[in-house]
């Protein structure tokens, strides 16, 4: 937080300007004072038009949610909101970034759903040193490569979750599977981890079946199906995709099951009714987890919204939270970047998914678990990887 936008003036500087008119006996709040009663800006990226629009929603309606549980202030500092809707369009991802950034001067940025988008902001946080706080996007080079000190992700790595499913498929002795997926990053890096999983077990990818994102004629694709002589197909679509390709995979009549990473059916199980039935998907989050907090947060959720929480909100109300422990430990003072990293990596974070905490990546290490679609909900049914953590392979912080 270099740039001079008025709420960024070092502490330093303030006390200095308050030490002036103090000498010209002025009776002024301090600097600190000043600093203190000016509300921090975080500016909301995310999507809130197309395929991905309801992800962006919950996620906004969660990080909502946790502000007004603090008061409205978070380690004593008013909070401001400023939204922008990315429409999931990695092509005006810097562009969007740095409106956020550089007109708005936002202290916070949280965002954004899509991976591609996730590059854009990358891009442009590592510039500006803006704190970033990801409620979604899995893209694996963010706290990989190209892991930076001011960049954290609450959410997953797209590794993390389809990795969770070929562990169990491997386990159960599945030999040969088929991935099938929109073709951009995280549908690639989510059919690694699931390839990767399957392959500790000795099982095997043997197709890969693509489209473009967020295309969804799936025909093409589905009619390839019955010919692979797989055991399992594997899938990456979330969002409104999901709705269809569900929907349209059993109308097909294809008798291989269906499996894949949880945003499959997450959020969209009512839309694809009986068409999800018995679907198995690994992912952080499911239904009848049983701890305080989930229930807690479940029910404030739903008595604000009139909706039931998923996923997206709980990565969204944990952004929040994140945040929130950072700026506790700094008394609201986010020019102490040491302080507020230190704190937001040490997090321990007490998540509705259950415990979580940060990798030396600033990456979310949580249980993956398994669960099964029944009646409309995501059963959890086991855990494909206790305290999963994404291997952050590349990364030099530490
Ligand atoms: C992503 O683009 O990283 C992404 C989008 C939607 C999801 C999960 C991952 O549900």
């Amino acid at each position: 937080m270099t740039k001079n936008n008025g709420y960024a003036l070092s502490r330093r500087q303030l006390l200095a300007g308050a030490g002036a008119a103090a000498a010209a006996s002025v009776t002024i709040p301090t600097g600190w004072a000043i600093a203190q009663a000016k509300p921090l800006k975080v500016g909301l990226m995310l999507p809130y038009s197309g395929t991905y629009a309801k992800l962006g929603e919950n996620i906004t309606s969660a990080v909502e949610l946790l502000i007004a549980e603090k008061g409205g202030k978070l380690g004593g500092r008013a909070i401001e909101i400023v939204k922008l809707d990315d429409e999931s369009k990695p092509d005006k991802a810097q562009e969007n970034a740095q409106r956020l950034t550089k007109r708005d001067n936002v202290d916070v940025l949280i965002g954004t759903v899509h991976s591609g988008v996730q590059m854009g902001i990358h891009k442009v946080v590592r510039e500006t040193g803006t704190l970033t706080i990801i409620p979604n996007a899995g893209a694996n080079a963010v706290t990989r490569a190209l892991c930076a000190r001011n960049v954290f992700r609450t959410s997953f790595s797209n590794w993390q979750p389809a990795h969770g499913m070929g562990l169990a498929l491997g386990k159960r002795g599945v030999k040969k599977a088929a991935w099938i997926t929109w073709d951009y990053a995280a549908g690639a890096e989510a059919g690694g981890g699931f390839k990767e999983g399957l392959e500790k077990h000795g099982g095997q990818v043997v197709k890969n079946l693509t489209l473009k994102f967020p295309e969804t004629n799936f025909q093409p694709l589905l009619a390839q199906i019955p010919d692979l002589g797989v055991e399992y197909v594997g899938a990456f679509f979330a969002g409104g995709g999901a709705v269809q390709f569900v929907k349209e995979y059993k109308a097909a009549g294809i008798k291989v099951p269906l499996c894949g990473s949880g945003f499959l059916t997450e959020g969209v199980l009512g839309a694809q009714g009986d068409a999800a039935e018995g679907i198995e998907t690994a992912l952080h989050y499911g239904d009848g987890i049983d701890n305080p907090k989930n229930v807690a947060f479940r029910k404030a959720f739903k008595d604000k919204f009139g909706h039931d929480a998923d996923v997206y909100a709980v990565q969204g109300y944990d952004a929040a939270q994140l945040l929130a422990i950072g700026l506790e430990a700094v008394k609201g003072e986010i020019e102490d970047e040491a302080g507020l990293y230190k704190a937001m990596r040490a997090a321990k974070i007490e998540s509705p998914r259950g415990p979580m905490s940060m990798s030396p990546s600033q990456e979310v290490v949580h249980n993956i678990y398994l669960r099964r679609a029944e009646k409309g909900q995501n059963k959890v049914i086991g855990i494909a990887a206790a305290n999963l953590a994404d291997p952050g392979t590349g990364c030099k912080l530490g």
